[in-house]
C-alpha cells in the first residue's frame, strides 16, 4: 500500500512519537505537519500564536497539509486542531488511510501539563475544563477516521501492531 497512513487524534494522544515509529517500521518518510509549519516560518508554534495569532496559525496549516497531501508513501502526524477544517479532511483522506488516536482527558492534562507548548489549553482558568469542552466540540471530527485506538492501556509498541495488523501493512 502507497497510500499515506496519517496520524489524527487531540493533543498528547502520542501521535508524533507513534507516527516516527511507525515510519521507522515501515521504511517510509515521516512528516509531521506541526514541525512543517514550524520550519516554514522559522518560529516554534507558541510564537506564530503569540504573534499572528490562532487564524494567521490555522491558514499555515491549511498550506502544510496542501503540500503534504501531494505526496504517498508517508506516515503523517497532524496537529490536534488540523481535521477540524473540512478541506484539510478532504485533502488528508483522498491521500490515505487515516487513524485517530485517543486517551482520557486525565491522561491528555498529565501530558500536556507545561503552559504556553499548547496555546489553544492555556486561555481558561481550568485546564482539564478547557480539554473536556475541546475533546467534545472535536469528536465529530475525530470520529470520522478510519480506525480509532484508545491508547491508554497500550504501548507505542502495541499500538504500532494493532495500526500494522488492522490495515496489513
Ligand atoms: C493544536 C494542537 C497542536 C498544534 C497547535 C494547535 C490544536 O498540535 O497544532 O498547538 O488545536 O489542538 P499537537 O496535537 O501535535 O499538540
Amino acid at each position: 500500500m502507497k497510500e499515506n497512513v496519517i496520524l489524527i487524534g487531540f493533543m498528547g494522544t502520542g501521535k508524533t512519537s507513534l507516527g516516527k515509529l511507525l515510519a521507522n517500521k515501515l521504511g517510509r518518510g515521516f512528516v509531521d505537519v506541526d514541525q512543517k509549519i514550524e520550519s516554514t516560518a522559522k518560529m516554534s508554534i507558541p510564537e506564530i500564536f503569540e504573534t499572528y495569532g490562532e487564524k494567521y496559525f490555522r491558514e499555515l496549516e491549511k498550506n502544510a497539509v496542501k503540500e503534504i497531501c501531494t505526496r504517498r508513501n508517508l506516515v503523517i502526524a497532524t496537529g490536534g486542531g488540523t481535521v477540524k477544517d473540512k478541506e484539510n479532511f478532504r485533502l488528508l483522506k483522498n491521500s490515505g488511510v487515516i487513524v485517530c488516536l485517543t486517551t482520557e482527558p486525565e491522561e491528555i492534562f498529565r501530558r500536556t501539563e507545561r503552559r504556553g507548548e499548547r496555546p489553544v489549553l492555556d486561555g481558561g482558568n481550568d485546564r482539564l475544563e478547557t480539554i473536556k469542552n475541546l475533546l467534545a466540540e472535536r469528536q465529530k471530527f475525530y470520529a470520522q477516521a478510519d480506525y480509532t485506538i484508545d491508547t491508554t492501556d497500550w504501548s507505542p509498541l502495541q499500538i504500532m501492531n494493532k495500526i500494522c495488523e488492522h490495515f496489513k501493512l
